[in-house]
């Protein structure tokens, strides 16, 4: 066994259920989880039904009930401890990131630091849950809103940030109150294990363990009972745009609430007053980085003709150049896709994009060694080409030529998702255009700055079809707690609001 599952407290098959102790009784069904950078088997993982889940939600509603009662700072503090048992073990945890879903070491030590910084964020937040206080049109009373804790809240996570977007979710959920039922993706399960493992052992020092619960589980029973369960009035669900339909679906029929973080398909715009060397690094990152498996990735490429020649012809350069390899080395910039259902996803894209008249510039090839291993590809395209339109969730990027920017931003509009945007321009009008409101219509938009590595600060999340809701800093708190406006009658009168007359 790899020392590093070994100190993580990672067995040879693990339960696949987890609120404070492994919750026993199986479905008979084993998924093991293999290393895409090699292909070999890391852990497995006993998948866990309806009857565990339910066990799990149970302890989490328990343990809410006492949660609830602490004061949101003190919420906090244990918050910060869990922030310091990642950051003791974020060694560790970042090259688990990278043994399971295969990102580089400095994005895994990258994810893990995203959540402590979200840690950080969430003990500040748990003394600023501030509501307004109004002025009441009634002599004598006092109106104000208060924020109360939910409930056990959902959360779905999906492969390519397995420690990251649980933690922007749980550790704002746990301040605010809340318990939180965790559902991974089966694609990573075992960083789910070893991080619900480390934060339970801080919960349960102060006698919440079971407040965060873990459920490894398919989709159809465990995901299917989730999303319709009562019990749970709020679903944070990141992954796919049809996931998060169904999701989407089956809690408004309950009038539940989401908070979904769904497809992108993020572009960069390239204006020629641009500091091309930046733009180029900031293409680059964005759309190899993480294997281009990030829903920040940049997908779209909007290059000013004038420059077109020059810019692509850098950057099929610089492709060229990507050190692809094991995601563990440190030279590598480029890692393998999470699995071979990826590959294949890429090869058909590439299919279908020929089939459009797309013109592979440079990469278009899956490389012959063990793991899941594909080249950087650039595409030279037009903007109606049907398959434009979605989210291939792999290293492809495609190049547009453009004259007006007028057009490059309504291209970049154009699509179904509305998630991350970028212009590299030199001048303050064009970025000002690219920011006004009928400038870019995503919920990220930068400037000299490419569409991925968002900071914790900022609400995450974007239109359209990327689902609306908001993530990780400024005031996204608020999705996690429920408003309650109170007035207070402090006279010796009964006076009724607009004026109405009731004597009796
Ligand atoms: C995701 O891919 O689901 O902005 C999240 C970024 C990261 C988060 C990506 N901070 O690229």
């Amino acid at each position: 066994m790899n020392d590093i599952l070994r100190r993580l407290g990672i067995e040879d098959v693990n339960p696949g259920a987890w609120a404070g102790k492994a919750i026993s009784g199986d479905t008979g069904e084993v998924v093991t989880s293999y290393s895409p950078g090699n292909g070999e088997a890391l852990a497995s993982v006993r998948l866990a039904g309806v009857d565990q889940y339910n066990q799990v939600v149970e302890a989490a509603t328990e343990a809410f009930e006492r949660w609830r009662r602490l004061p949101a700072p003190k919420r906090g503090e244990i918050v910060r401890q869990i922030g310091d048992a990642m950051r003791e073990h974020k060694d560790d945890l970042g090259a688990l990131v990278t043994l399971e879903v295969g990102k580089i070491l400095s994005e895994g030590l990258g994810e893990v630091q995203e959540s402590i910084d979200m840690a950080d964020l969430a003990v500040g937040m748990s003394r600023q849950l501030y509501g307004l206080s109004m002025h009441s049109e009634r002599p004598g009373h006092r109106m104000y809103e208060q924020w109360h804790p939910l409930g056990v809240v959902g959360c779905i996570t999906a492969f390519n940030f397995p420690n990251a977007v649980w933690a922007w979710n749980a550790l704002v959920a746990l301040v605010s109150g809340d318990a939180v039922i965790w559902k991974p993706s089966l694609k990573a399960p075992l960083i789910a294990i070893a991080t619900h493992r480390l934060c339970d052992k801080v919960l349960a020092e102060h006698g919440f363990s079971g407040l965060l619960g873990l459920v490894i589980g398919g989709d159809a029973d465990v995901g299917e009972t989730m999303i319709a369960d009562q019990r749970l009035p709020l679903i944070s669900a990141t992954g796919s745009t049809r996931m998060g339909k169904r999701v989407n679906q089956v809690v408004a029929g309950r009038l539940g609430r989401c908070l979904l973080e769904l497809g992108g398909n993020n572009a960069i715009i390239v204006e020629p007053d641009a500091d091309l060397d930046l733009a180029l690094r900031g293409v680059a990152f964005g759309a190899v980085g993480t294997a281009g498996q990030r829903c920040t990735s940049t997908r779209r490429l909007f290059v000013h003709k004038s420059i077109a020649t020059e810019f692509t012809d850098r950057l099929v350069a610089a492709y060229k150049q990507v050190p692809i390899g094991d995601p563990m080395d440190s030279g590598t910039l480029m890692g393998p896709l999470i699995d071979a259902d990826a590959v294949a996803m890429y090869t058909q894209g590439l299919k279908d994009i020929q089939a459009e008249g797309g013109e592979i510039l440079c990469g278009g090839t899956v490389i012959d060694r063990p793991g899941s291993y594909v080249t950087p590809t650039v595409v030279r395209g037009r903007p109606d080409m049907a398959i434009v339109q979605h989210e291939l969730f792999v290293p492809i990027l495609y190049v547009f030529e453009y004259e007006d920017i007028e057009d490059a931003i309504r291209w970049q509009n154009d699509v179904p998702q509305g998630l991350s945007s970028a212009i590299f321009t030199d001048s303050f009008r064009k970025a000002e255009r690219f920011l006004a409101h009928h400038g870019s219509d995503c919920g990220i938009a930068n400037v000299n700055i490419g569409t991925s590595g968002a900071e914790i600060g900022g609400a995450f999340g974007g239109e359209k079809e990327t689902g609306g809701g908001r993530e990780a800093g400024s005031d996204s708190w608020k999705a996690y707690m429920r408003r309650q406006t109170c007035t207070l009658n402090w006279s010796t009168e009964l006076p009724l609001a607009q004026g109405v007359k009731f004597d009796i």
